[in-house]
């Protein structure tokens, strides 16, 4: 009996802790981790501290797409990438080919732009043909893009905090609507099944998909390629 109390008691103690942001920054602070998600430490905090590299097994979404564009021998196209990650794998991967691809990559994580910025000082011709932006996803406009080939949005759904609704332009509905808009003819737009996110992504996909606005064409391990209805 006892012991169950004292469960009971330290299961509310961690919920009243991480239930309070400042307590969600101190943890990650002293446990020298980086938070993976804004939710609990709020949109600055992550942003100024969260950093992610490759996990091949735990998010295999970037060098599945890589594979794909290397399958489909995708070169000499516009590609926009939702969240480069620290190892920025895509640019790395992809000056390598004959005929790059210009890659627009959009991070919102400082630590992972300015590795971004540390790569293209060690090497001239990195931002040649990946360029990354430091910005909130949700913010981008038609106005701020040019017109893409493909798409990634792989993590749609799993950063959108309606608490910061009002710095931004978009939710994860008008942010698909936005790209979408921006499709070349033929464009691909390319989603990430085993997000955190997808069960909510996918019933705006869905949704999409109902309204006639995309059809999907193609899968490729864990990534759903679709394309804009004519
Ligand atoms: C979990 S990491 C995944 C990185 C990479 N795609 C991978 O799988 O290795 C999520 C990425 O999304 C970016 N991100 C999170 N919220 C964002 C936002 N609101 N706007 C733009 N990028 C965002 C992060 O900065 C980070 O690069």
């Amino acid at each position: 009996m006892a012991y169950l109390l004292v469960d009971n008691l330290k299961i509310k103690l961690r919920e009243t802790l991480f239930s309070n942001r400042q307590f969600s920054q101190i943890y990650y602070s002293l446990s020298f981790s980086r938070p993976v998600l804004p939710h609990r430490v709020g949109a600055v905090y992550y942003r100024t501290k969260s950093s992610w590299d490759l996990k091949p097994h735990e998010c295999p979404c970037d060098l599945e797409f890589l594979e794909y564009l290397h399958k489909l021998h995708i070169q000499n196209q516009t590609i926009f990438h939702f969240g480069t990650g620290a190892h920025h794998i895509l640019g790395l991967e992809n000056q390598k080919l004959e005929y790059p691809n210009e890659i627009i990559g959009i991070t919102a994580s400082t630590p992972e732009h300015e590795e971004y910025v540390r790569l293209c000082l060690e090497d001239r011709s990195f931002s040649k043909y990946y360029k990354v932006i430091c910005a909130d996803i949700y913010n981008l406009t038609a106005k701020s893009l040019p017109m893409l080939d493909i798409v990634s949005l792989f993590h749609l759904c799993e950063f959108y905090m309606p608490e910061e609704a009002k710095f931004v332009h978009h939710d994860d509905a008008s942010l698909l609507d936005l790209f979408l808009s921006k499709l070349n003819p033929g464009g691909k737009i390319l989603f990430y099944q085993e997000s955190v996110g997808w069960g909510k992504a996918k019933n705006i996909v869905h949704s999409f998909v109902e309204q006639g606005k995309i059809q999907k064409i193609d899968v490729y391990k864990n990534l759903l390629i679709y394309t804009k209805t004519n």
